[in-house]
């Protein structure tokens, strides 16, 4: 235990606005499925400081044999795509309603609170559109590599499968995410405050093959990646990057890419904001400076104090999160508590992560854990922290492999002023009530 800072909170407090439906989550959903009350309730008026046991039907608790155990259960391809179970169905991507105008472009959130370890399951990765998925036919799909090249080449899917593959995990992390949090606390919980990230092994092709297949002309600097959707989204890419770790990729954990992750073919640019992993990639140009496109220029961008733009902030700073408890995953008991989360760096791998329970005042070094991978989410966990009923305030902030440790809001808004969207890699701060509740609130 360092004292690493003078007594902090409470001080000026300001809380964020519960967006989840209610019932949605945890113990308000248990409820409701175990003792048939309906979702009505919610986290806050249940009495959260509640043994879970407490909600279970004593007719399939020992000595007795439950349900399950005297009937036959579903055959083989009963679900011939295996899907989660039925009381796991609360889990899934959201989105929140005032934030876009339409579907179609617009953004959903990871439900981070429902995960363990560091890959993300497939069908929970969220999703970013500019103009809505693209449904593209695998055998009508073309890559196409020209501009300062020796030879033009265009791709059908089956010779991109054809080169020599590889398999890597990189973690995909939106500009955006947190865009909502830079003035104070906005939004209850984490999967909408810090869910659009996800982590997932990417099975393709290394951008360099392709690039070297075409021949790149000695004065090209930049690429041009544009992908195929109704928005067409393109973004200049620095060759340096492009010839360092990029990829082609078709697979994700393990099957091929789904529709809203870029099916057939995806970049990916690691350690790079999620902008820039073109999905439905049909074109590659070749040129010798950026093409000043408008998502670089108009978009992810962001004002400073004195009125000048930051541009082309492609790596995304270390960062972190705690996963577990959060506004979904109230505490439910008093006594020793693991606390969980996630932290992540575009530069390179997690070094340390350290944990707050009382708003900055002492902070603890978290165990990290197994596999720590470059450029990829690392989980960690503080073990046993006993929560005694008193309000805390717990944080987390990460250092990576460079030695930068992410910054507390104040820091980063002395630097970048408010009128940032992208890049809030800031220090988030959760408030346990003495009920168990956790909300968002910023310490001012
Ligand atoms: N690529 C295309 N073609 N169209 C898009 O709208 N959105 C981008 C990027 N690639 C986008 C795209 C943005 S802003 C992000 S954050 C990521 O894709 C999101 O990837 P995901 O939907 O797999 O989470
Ligand atoms: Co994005």
């Amino acid at each position: 235990m360092k004292k690493t800072k003078p007594p902090a909170p409470p001080g000026d407090i300001r809380t964020a606005t519960s967006i989840f439906p209610k019932g949605a989550v945890d113990a308000g959903r248990r409820r409701a499925l175990l003792a048939g009350l309906g979702a009505a309730g919610g986290v806050a008026a249940a009495g959260l400081i509640t043994p879970t046991r407490a909600l279970a039907d004593p007719a399939n608790l020992p000595p007795n044999v439950a349900d399950w155990s005297r009937v036959l259960g579903p055959g083989v391809d009963a679900v011939p795509y295996g899907t989660p179970s039925k009381f796991e169905k609360t889990v899934v991507r959201r989105h929140v309603e005032w934030l876009t105008a339409t579907p179609e472009s617009s953004v959903n959130f990871t439900p981070l609170y429902a995960l363990d370890g560091f890959v993300t399951p497939n069908g929970l990765c969220f999703e970013r559109h500019h103009g809505g998925a693209a449904e593209v036919i695998p055998d009508d799909y073309r890559l196409m590599i020209h501009g300062m090249v020796e030879r033009p080449l265009v791709f059908t899917y089956q010779d991109l499968r054809r080169f020599p593959p590889q398999s890597r995990f990189f973690f995909l992390e939106c500009a955006a995410n947190g865009g909502m949090e830079w003035r104070g606390a906005q939004l209850n919980g984490v999967q909408f405050t810090h869910g659009m990230v996800h982590c997932v092994q990417y099975t393709g092709v290394p951008l360099r093959t392709l690039l070297e297949e075409a021949g790149v002309k000695p004065k090209a600097k930049w690429l041009l990646v544009e992908g195929g959707d109704s928005a067409g989204m393109n973004r200049s890419l620095p060759l340096d990057k492009a010839l360092d770790d990029c990829m082609v990729v078709y697979s994700m954990n393990g099957e091929r890419l789904r529709v809203e992750q870029g099916y057939p073919i995806r970049l990916v640019v690691p350690g790079f904001e999620g902008n820039m992993w073109v999905k439905w990639l049909r074109r590659i140009e070749v040129g010798d400076g950026a093409w000043m496109a408008r998502e670089e220029t108009s978009k992810y961008t962001d004002l400073m104090p004195d009125g000048r733009a930051r541009r082309f902030t492609w790596e995304m700073d270390a960062k972190s999160v705690i996963t577990s408890p959060c506004p979904e995953l109230p505490c439910r008991q008093k006594g020793p508590q693991v606390i969980k989360g996630i932290a992540w760096s575009g530069r390179g791998k997690i070094a340390r992560v350290d944990i707050t329970v009382d708003g900055g005042r002492n902070w603890h070094q978290a165990r990290l854990e197994e596999p720590i991978l470059p450029k990829c989410l690392t989980r960690f966990y503080l073990d046993g922290w006993e929560w005694n009923g008193d309000t805390a305030y717990l944080q987390s902030r990460a250092i990576d492999d460079t030695g930068y440790v992410q910054p507390e809001m104040a820091a980063l808004q002395a630097v970048r002023g408010v009128n940032s969207i992208y890049h809030n890699n800031a220090i988030q701060t959760w408030r346990i009530n003495p009920t168990g509740e956790v909300e968002n609130v910023r310490l001012a």
